[in-house]
């Protein structure tokens, strides 16, 4: 983020967090109110927005499934972490279920590479996962 000040920047990122606690998404209209209350430019508030993995523009479903991507989840096979994922939910990174009840996004570093290969549920960790594991953590939140 450049050419606004720290002062603006830690606030639109309170509201944009606010927001998203909230409602679980960031939307078109909030992002023009907040650029408009801090007299910067939306596409500042979009930019902050999509950099951020656990901000999104779109409602999501009630429980969100971040797959970690980064390099030393990469190297334990992550990949098939989010297939593993992808097959049991029945979408693909990026969707939500047809019947809202799980998003399913993929991540950079969640802080737990000594785990890896990782994933988030919501706001808990889950490590060390092969696909049995995959499939006992889903099936625990239907
Ligand atoms: S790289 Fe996956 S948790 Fe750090």
């Amino acid at each position: 983020m450049t050419g606004i000040s720290t002062d603006k920047r830690d606030t639109l990122l309170a509201m944009i967090t606010e927001e998203q606690r909230t409602l679980g998404f960031v939307s078109k209209s909030s992002m023009f109110s907040m650029a408009q209350w801090l007299g910067i430019p939306v596409a500042e508030v979009y930019g902050v927005v999509t950099f951020h993995t656990f901000f999104s523009v779109k409602p999501q479903g009630k429980h969100v499934v971040r797959s970690c991507k980064s390099v030393p989840c990469h190297l334990k096979r992550s990949e098939m972490v989010a297939s593993w994922i992808g097959d049991y939910l029945g979408v693909n990174a990026g969707e939500t279920t047809p019947d809202g009840r799980f998003s399913f996004e993929l991540t950079n570093c969640i802080g737990a590479c000594d785990q890896s290969p990782a994933m988030l549920v919501d706001d808990v960790l889950y490590g060390d996962l092969n696909q049995e594991r995959v499939a006992k953590i889903l099936k625990s939140f239907d």
